[in-house]
C-alpha cells in the first residue's frame, strides 16, 4: 500500500456544480470557418413527436433530488444589486462582495514545481504547474468543518501567441514549445484551504499535498471503458489492444458526480489532427462529421502537434482521432488512480456531463454536443447508485458509467406554424413542446440500423443523424437541478440557423441567424430522469431586453440584465440558476448572471460579475454552504494582435494576461447572491 491517501469523499456536501478571431483560431480550430459538420438531412417532424408522446402531463420532481442528496430548501431570493455591462480590464463584482485570484497559469501544483518564468518555460516545469485556459471548476470538500477542499479544473486549450514571448507563428514553434502546450492542456487537482472565517480560499502551499495532480495531453495514461473499448476503431500501432490512451484534449466543461469524482468533456479535439487527406477513403466521411477536414493536409486552425508526436498525423495513425471526444472521469481522492474514458457515454464534441440520481437509483448523465446543428444526449446507467460512505459503495459507484443506455433528444413543437425565425412569441405564450429520448444503444445492443454498438458509440453523431435527432443551436452545458430534477441547457448561439440551405428556425431554436442564444428547460415525464419522454420550454431567449426577440419568462424586461451567448450553467444551494457567457455579442465583457427559476421571480435575470477584456466566464461553481462562488477566467486578453510583449489585458498581475480561477465571497460572510 502506498502512502498516498485513500480518503472517501464527503458525499452530500457538494453540488454539481462575438468571439475574437484569435479565440476562434485557438479554441476551436476555426470551427466557424469550416463547413457545417452536420449535413444530414434528417427531417424535422416535431408534430409527429408531439402526437407520439403521451399527454399524461409532467409532474414536478419535487423534493426527489433533495432527498437523494440531502439539501435543505430556503428562500434564496437574489437580492444583490446587478452590475452594469462594461469593457473594463478587471473583474467586477457587486457592492458588498470581494474577490481574489485563487490560482493562475504557471502557479505551482505539484510540490517542488519550479517558479514560473515566462521566458524559461519547459514541458517538465509546465507538467508540475497550473495549466492554461482553465474552464470547468469543481470544489470537493476534504474535511467536515469546511476548511479544506480539492479544486479540480480543466485546461481546455492553449494560445501560443499569448504564452510564448517572441511568438511568430505555429510553424516556428520548437518541439519543446509544442510539448509545453501539450502539458498546459488537461486538468489540475489542487488542495485548497479556507481563509479563516471568510468565503475566500487559497492553495495549500506547504507540506506533502498528496492529492495535487496534473493530468496532461502529454503523458497521462487513460483506461478506456465500456462497449467500444478494444474495438477496431480504437486500435493503433502504439495501442494494439485499443484500451489505453495517452492524454486528454480540449477539456471544456464537466461535473462533480454524486460519488465524488469529476467528469470532463473532450470538446474540439479535431483541431489537433492533420493528414486526414491521406486517411483511408472509407474513414473520410466519419472524420468530416467530426470537423476534421479531409481535403488538405493542414485544415484551417491546425495545431501541428504532429511535429512533436506523430500520432497526431492521421495519414500515419488514422484511428488516433477516435480516441478523443469522450467523457473522462477522474477520481481526485485517489491520486494514483488512472483516469478513464467512458465509451458508453458516446463520442462527440462533448461540452461536459452532469449526473443526477434518478428515483429508482440509476444515474443519469445529461450532455451536449457543442456544434451548430448538433444534438442533446442523455445516458442512463444499468446499475444503481449505492448510498453511504463505505469503500464497497464507492468501488461500485465508480463502475456506474461503464454500462448503460445512450439516448439522443428529439423535440416537438406546440406552435410550429407561428415560428417565422424572428423570435416572436407564439400566441400560447411560450416556446415549448414535448419531446422524446431516442434510444441509440444499450450495452452491446445497437438500436441504429446498419451500426454496431461500437459504431454508435464511436460515431455517435452519425447515429443521431440516422434517427433524426433535433438539430440544436450549439448545446453546451446541460445540468439537472438537484432540487427539482428539471434540466437546463445552455444553447450558445447559431449564426448559421436559417442561413442559405441550413435548417430554419424551429420552436426550440426560434431565431434565424441566432447571435445571442437561449436557455432550454426540460422536464422529464413524471419527474423521472430515466423517462423516455419530456416536456420542454425556453425560459430565456437571450439578448438585449429592448430587442423584441428576447424573452425572460414574461418578467418585466426593464428590470433584467442584457445577456448574450449562455455557455455554462450552475445552481446555488437554494436552486437559483447561474449562467456564464462566452462571446457576448452585445459589446460588453462576458460575465455571470443569476435568476430564480421557480415562482414569481422566474426570469428576473441579473448580472453578478464581468470578467476582464477578451476573457470568457467559465466554471461557475458555488460551494455547498453557498458562501464561495468560483469562476474560471479563460483567455483574458485574447484579442487579435495581442502578445506577451503587447498584451491586450494586464489581468491579473498588471503585466501580461494569464488565465486564472477566481473566488468571490460576501464581505459579511453571508450566502452569495442573497
Ligand atoms: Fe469549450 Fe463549448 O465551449
Ligand atoms: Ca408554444
Ligand atoms: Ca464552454
Amino acid at each position: 500500500m502506498s502512502d498516498h491517501p485513500r480518503l472517501l469523499p464527503l458525499l452530500g456536501a457538494t453540488r454539481h456544480g462575438t468571439r475574437d478571431a484569435m479565440t476562434c483560431l485557438y479554441r476551436c480550430g476555426n470551427a466557424c470557418e469550416h463547413p457545417v459538420a452536420n449535413t444530414s438531412d434528417n427531417a424535422y417532424f416535431g408534430d409527429v413527436v408531439n402526437a407520439e408522446v403521451s399527454r399524461r402531463g409532467v409532474v414536478r420532481a419535487g423534493a426527489v433530488g433533495a432527498l437523494v442528496l440531502g439539501f435543505g430548501g430556503g428562500s434564496g431570493a437574489l437580492t444583490f444589486k446587478p452590475i452594469p455591462p462594461n469593457k473594463l480590464d478587471t473583474l467586477v463584482v457587486p457592492n458588498g462582495y470581494d474577490h481574489a485570484v485563487v490560482i493562475r497559469w504557471g502557479d505551482p501544483v505539484l510540490p517542488g514545481a519550479p517558479r514560473f518564468d515566462v521566458h524559461a518555460q519547459t514541458a517538465a516545469a509546465q507538467s508540475k504547474q497550473f495549466g492554461y485556459n482553465n474552464d470547468f471548476v469543481g470544489v470537493l470538500p476534504l474535511d467536515k468543518r469546511g476548511n479544506r477542499a480539492l479544486l479540480v479544473v480543466n485546461h481546455e486549450y492553449t494560445n501560443e501567441d499569448l504564452m510564448f514571448p517572441g511568438f511568430t507563428g505555429m510553424d516556428a514553434l520548437s518541439a519543446e514549445q509544442l510539448r509545453i502546450a501539450m502539458a498546459a492542456h488537461g486538468m489540475s487537482v489542487v488542495e485548497l484551504e479556507r481563509v479563516a472565517g471568510t468565503g475566500q480560499w487559497t492553495p495549500v502551499d506547504k507540506g506533502r499535498r498528496p492529492y495535487n495532480r496534473r493530468v496532461t495531453a502529454l503523458n497521462t495514461k487513460f483506461d478506456v471503458t465500456g462497449p467500444a473499448a478494444g474495438s477496431a476503431w480504437l486500435k493503433t500501432a502504439a495501442d494494439p489492444k485499443g484500451r489505453t490512451v495517452v492524454g486528454t484534449l480540449n477539456n471544456c466543461a464537466g461535473g462533480v458526480t454524486p460519488w465524488g469524482t469529476v467528469l470532463s468533456g473532450e470538446e474540439n479535439f479535431n483541431q489537433y489532427f492533420v493528414g486526414a487527406d491521406a486517411a483511408p477513403a472509407e474513414l473520410k466521411p466519419k472524420l468530416e462529421r467530426y470537423g476534421i477536414g479531409t481535403s488538405s493536409r493542414y485544415p484551417s486552425g491546425s495545431r501541428k502537434w504532429e511535429r512533436a508526436d506523430e500520432r497526431f498525423d492521421l495519414a500515419r495513425h488514422p484511428n488516433e482521432a477516435h480516441r478523443f471526444g469522450w467523457i473522462v472521469e477522474i477520481d481526485p481522492f485517489d491520486p494514483e488512480s488512472r483516469p478513464r474514458k467512458h465509451t458508453a457515454l458516446g463520442r462527440f464534441k462533448h461540452e461536459g456531463a452532469n449526473v443526477t440520481v434518478a428515483r429508482d437509483g440509476r444515474v443519469v448523465a445529461y450532455m451536449g454536443d457543442d456544434e451548430r446543428f448538433d444534438y442533446l444526449y442523455k445516458f442512463v446507467s444499468d446499475k444503481k447508485f449505492l448510498k453511504g460512505n463505505s469503500w464497497a459503495a464507492r468501488k461500485h459507484n465508480l463502475t456506474l458509467l461503464e454500462s448503460g443506455t445512450l439516448y439522443v433528444a428529439k423535440l416537438g413543437q406546440s406552435s410550429a406554424a407561428e415560428i417565422d425565425g424572428s423570435g416572436r412569441l407564439p400566441a400560447d405564450g411560450a416556446f415549448n413542446g414535448r419531446g422524446r429520448w431516442i434510444k441509440l444503444v444499450s450495452g452491446n445492443r445497437s438500436y441504429v440500423d446498419g451500426m454496431t454498438a461500437a459504431d454508435v458509440l464511436t460515431f455517435t453523431r452519425l447515429a443521431g443523424d440516422t434517427v433524426g435527432a433535433t438539430k440544436m443551436d450549439r448545446p453546451e452545458d446541460v445540468e439537472p437541478s438537484l432540487l427539482t430534477g428539471k434540466v437546463y441547457v445552455a444553447l450558445t448561439n447559431n449564426t448559421n440557423r436559417g442561413v442559405g440551405s441550413n435548417p430554419k428556425a424551429d420552436e426550440a431554436n426560434p431565431r434565424n441567424a441566432n447571435k445571442h442564444g437561449q436557455i432550454l428547460e426540460l422536464v422529464e415525464e413524471r419527474g423521472d430522469n430515466t423517462a423516455e419522454t419530456f416536456a420542454w420550454s425556453l425560459p430565456i431567449v437571450c439578448g438585449d431586453p429592448a430587442d423584441p426577440s428576447t424573452f425572460f419568462s414574461g418578467y418585466d424586461k426593464t428590470k433584467v440584465s442584457p445577456i448574450s451567448c449562455p455557455d455554462n450553467v450552475a445552481f446555488d444551494a437554494t436552486g437559483n440558476l447561474w449562467i456564464s457567457t462566452d462571446g457576448n455579442a452585445l459589446g460588453s465583457n462576458d460575465g455571470l448572471f443569476a435568476t430564480a427559476i421557480e415562482g414569481p421571480e422566474r426570469g428576473h435575470l441579473k448580472q453578478f460579475l464581468t470578467v476582464p477584456l477578451g476573457a470568457e466566464t467559465c466554471g461557475p461553481f458555488i460551494t455547498g454552504d453557498n458562501r464561495s462562488l468560483f469562476v474560471a477566467v479563460q483567455h483574458p486578453g485574447e484579442i487579435t494582435g495581442a502578445s506577451v510583449e503587447n498584451p491586450a489585458s494586464n489581468w491579473p498581475d498588471g503585466d501580461y494576461a494569464k488565465p486564472g480561477v477566481v473566488v468571490t465571497w460576501r464581505l459579511d460572510g453571508g450566502p452569495v447572491g442573497s
